[in-house]
């Protein structure tokens, strides 16, 4: 995590990636992004027919928490463990829960994918584990800690699933991903899309592969990660 971000996060100031919808003097703290509303529909779309109707899905890096509701009202036989390592963004998500009629979301955890054994928090096995514009909103250490803890936490037919802007074979799919890339690096150093071969390499060092890329609106992917 950046400095600045653990400055941000130390002074209690709110999530860039958040916008408040609720009246937060009241108490309600759901936010919404407005990339989360625009794609949580092509994202559902995309999930059905890779999930399996009941286990556990963990979802990391959960934002606002506007998917992890909208999952559960689409998969009620699955259970959903959302997390994010902002405390902001898991006050937003605990709000959003309280409108799970299913109830099949459990409290957000406080995960951060970077640090040493993240993964010893998560009551396993999980079905699914789902990362949301994660990769390249974050340094690379999250990249290869998402996939160790993965390695532990899956269940032997359980799957990774990450969405976000990639590079193919080192080049940009769009010339809008090429702009997003520098915006992001701008902002953090650390930040940038990454490249499906390197995140392979990764992800194969814990006995995972790419199983499928599916492409989605905006030139982003969704990429399924399976044991090998
Ligand atoms: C761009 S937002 C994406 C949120 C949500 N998935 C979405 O698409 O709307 C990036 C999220 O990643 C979280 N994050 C950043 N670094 C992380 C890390 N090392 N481990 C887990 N989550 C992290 C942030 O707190 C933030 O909520």
């Amino acid at each position: 995590m950046s400095t600045d971000e653990e400055r941000r996060r130390r002074r209690h100031e709110p999530s860039p990636y958040l916008v408040i919808v609720g009246d937060d003097s009241r108490g309600d703290r759901k936010h919404v992004s407005p990339s989360a509303s625009r794609n949580t529909g092509p994202i559902l779309s995309a999930l059905k027919p890779l999930l399996p109707s009941t286990g556990l899905v963990l979802e990391i890096a959960s934002g606002t928490g506007q998917h992890c509701i909208a999952f559960a009202r689409e998969f009620p036989g699955l259970s959903f463990q959302p997390s994010d390592p902002d405390p902001a963004a898991r006050a937003s998500i605990d709000a959003w829960r309280g409108e799970d009629s299913n109830g099949n979301i459990l409290p957000a955890l406080d995960l951060n994918v970077a640090a040493q054994d993240w993964w010893a928090a998560v009551d396993g096995p999980v079905t699914a584990i789902i990362a949301i514009n994660l990769l390249h909103i974050s340094p690379w250490a999250a990249t290869t800690g998402l996939f160790a803890g993965a390695e532990p936490l899956l269940a032997p037919d359980g799957m990774v699933i990450t969405y976000g802007a990639y590079k193919r074979d080192g080049r940009h799919t769009a010339p809008s991903n090429a702009d997003f890339d520098a915006s992001l690096r701008h902002r953090n150093a650390e930040w940038g899309v990454r490249d499906i071969d390197d995140v392979a390499d990764v992800t194969r060092s814990h006995g995972l592969d790419l199983a499928e890329i599916i492409d989605m609106p905006s030139n982003n992917m969704l990429l399924v990660w399976q044991r090998i």
